[in-house]
């Protein structure tokens, strides 16, 4: 009994190395330095991390499947070899993304599994077919177009290995949406048919891509705590309205529109306003409902399944190596 009681009193007061470390913490936070992978921080700020990192890192290699679907349909070898590199480049961001997660203690295997068991969420907007060429066209300008827009904010994030990962990022995020857009760009130009299926890919990922901001600031209570931190910048709100703003001027150079005809800036607010978008459809992707959830789980776990032999070669090799380093 005397052991419980000693152990419920040393949970009710930190110990002085955790006042000290809490005490840093505030501190890094209020200058807007960065928190470092050995730093003491609070087991709130590490866990909120491991969960925004690895549902980022999960959403990178999620997001390959509906575009690598048509590497083996691009039109032409320029625009084969260029989608290549743009999903490789998205397996690269899944890599330095859970290496960020993993410095904060939880290993990757681990990570994978919540993926796998469909314990972790990824972006929702994955869940979307992609039925013609034109959404090539439509991911690259739009989802990507969304994701640095998120993300740039993010180069400042408190925790260092996160931000330092999202400036690399954000670099190749901005060749990813110009690639989108030039393809949206070429089928404007080219028959009416061509044109008639670049809007018709805008029609079908405008809203989504929206939607990839998270629900409205009133419906995101961990958005401020987020803000707190200086892990989150600006509110699910803000960065979709400047998201709006950007996209409703770069469409004019397409000659396409947007599907919505309630977009218009507010001379009050000084924001970009936009009609209602459809969360009860959000919430039932996130719930795994939406077109294609089934369809990318099942892929993601057969990739990981054929994929072992992979993993089992390079950790043979890295304990091959540690071994040399051993005897040297
Ligand atoms: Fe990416
Ligand atoms: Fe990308």
């Amino acid at each position: 009994m005397a052991t419980q009681t000693d152990a419920r009193e040393l949970h009710a007061v930190p110990s002085e190395e955790d006042q000290a470390g809490q005490a840093y913490f505030d501190r890094i936070i209020a200058e807007d330095s960065r928190i470092e992978p050995s730093d003491w921080m609070p087991e709130a700020y590490r866990k909120t991390l491991v969960r925004q990192i690895s549902q980022h890192a999960h959403s990178e290699i999620i997001g390959m499947q509906p575009e690598a679907n048509f590497i083996t349909r691009a039109p032409s070898l320029k625009r084969k070899a260029i989608l290549m590199a743009k999903v490789q480049d998205e397996a690269g961001h899944g890599l330095y993304l859970y290496s960020a997660a993993e410095t904060l203690g939880t290993p990757r295997e681990e990570l994978f599994d919540q993926l796998l068991t469909g314990r972790a969420k990824y972006s929702s907007i994955f869940n979307y077919p992609a039925l013609t060429w034109a959404d090539m066209g439509a991911i690259g300008w739009l989802v990507d177009g969304a994701a640095i827009v998120n993300q740039v904010p993010l180069c400042r994030a408190s925790y260092g290995p996160y931000g330092r990962a999202m400036v690399r990022i954000c670099k190749e995020e901005s060749f990813h949406q110009r690639q989108g857009f030039e393809i949206l760009l070429e089928l404007a130009n080219g028959t009416p048919a061509q044109k008639q299926m670049a809007q018709d890919a805008i029609n079908r990922f405008y809203a989504p891509a929206l939607m990839m901001f998270g629900p409205n600031d009133d419906a995101s209570p961990n958005s401020q705590q987020s803000m707190r931190w200086n892990i989150k910048r600006f509110s699910n709100d803000e960065l979709r309205q400047r998201f709006v703003g950007m996209i409703q001027e770069q469409v004019k150079v397409l000659g396409l529109t947007l599907p919505d005809d309630k977009i218009r800036f507010n001379e009050e607010t000084g924001q970009w306003e936009h009609g209602e978008l459809d969360w009860n459809e959000f919430y039932e992707v996130l719930k795994g409902r939406g077109p294609c959830n089934a369809q990318r789980m099942e892929r993601r776990r057969e990739a990981h399944e054929n994929g072992a032999w992979v993993r089992e070669a390079a950790s043979a090799y890295a304990a091959k190596q540690a071994q040399k380093a051993q005897v040297a």
